[in-house]
């Protein structure tokens, strides 16, 4: 299983270290949080720029924010590999396009309560489905296993759609092991990973 590390919870103090551990991990996913779509704020482009110093990796930008349009130029000048936006955000087909046309994998997000029919009509836009197993704006929370569904749905679509499979919320030993089983490509891990003793050696062995 192909593992991006969320910083989201990472100990801030001592970053760059703790970016050279991640140096196994597919690629860094970045928790963009705007206090209104979810309640919660996490950090901006500015800081995103930064991070984006210290690492070699691609990164994974996941806009938790009502306004994607607002913000997606600033994060596209950093060149990631992807940028996911919520379904249940404003203006998605504009985000999306907007994503595309800057030459970036563009990836759209579900909330736990919303149907997984609601992304069919951007299927044969997006490069990536980044399913939530939990409620978005914290982590730490625990995973909800009943989200394996919608990866479950969305496996058919994939020999016809190119688009890969992402999970994010509550993974860890346990749940890495249910993901692998229903089919998901790539797993988002917070919490648990800066839990670990050695990160880098977790990381090693979960790929
Ligand atoms: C939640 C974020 C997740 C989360 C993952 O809103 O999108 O990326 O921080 O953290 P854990 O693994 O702790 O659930
Ligand atoms: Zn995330």
């Amino acid at each position: 299983m192909k593992i991006a590390p969320s910083v989201l919870n990472a100990p801030y103090h001592h970053l760059e270290q703790t970016f050279k551990a991640l140096d196994h991990a597919f690629m860094i996913h970045l928790d963009i949080m705007d206090g209104h779509f979810v309640p919660n704020l996490s950090f901006g482009s500015h800081i995103a720029k930064d991070m984006s110093t210290m690492t070699q990796l691609p990164l994974d930008v996941h806009l938790m924010v009502t306004h994607p349009i607002q913000h997606i130029p600033a994060f596209a000048e950093l060149a990631p590999q992807y940028i996911t936006v919520h379904v249940e955000a404003k203006d998605v087909d504009k985000s999306l396009d907007m994503i595309k046309g800057s030459n970036i994998g563009a990836g759209i997000s579900l909330k736990p309560g919303t149907p997984i029919e609601t992304i069919f009509p951007y299927i044969d836009k997006v490069d990536l489905v980044l399913i939530m197993t939990v409620e978005p704006g914290f982590g730490g929370q625990a995973f909800m296993t009943e989200m394996l569904h919608k990866v479950r749905q969305l496996k058919s679509y994939q020999e016809k759609h190119h688009f890969i499979i992402e999970v994010d919320g509550g993974v860890n030993d346990e749940t890495l092991r249910l993901c692998e089983e229903a089919g998901v490509d790539v797993a988002v891990v917070g919490s648990h990973l800066f839990k670990q003793k050695d990160i880098r050696t977790w990381l090693k062995n979960a790929q």
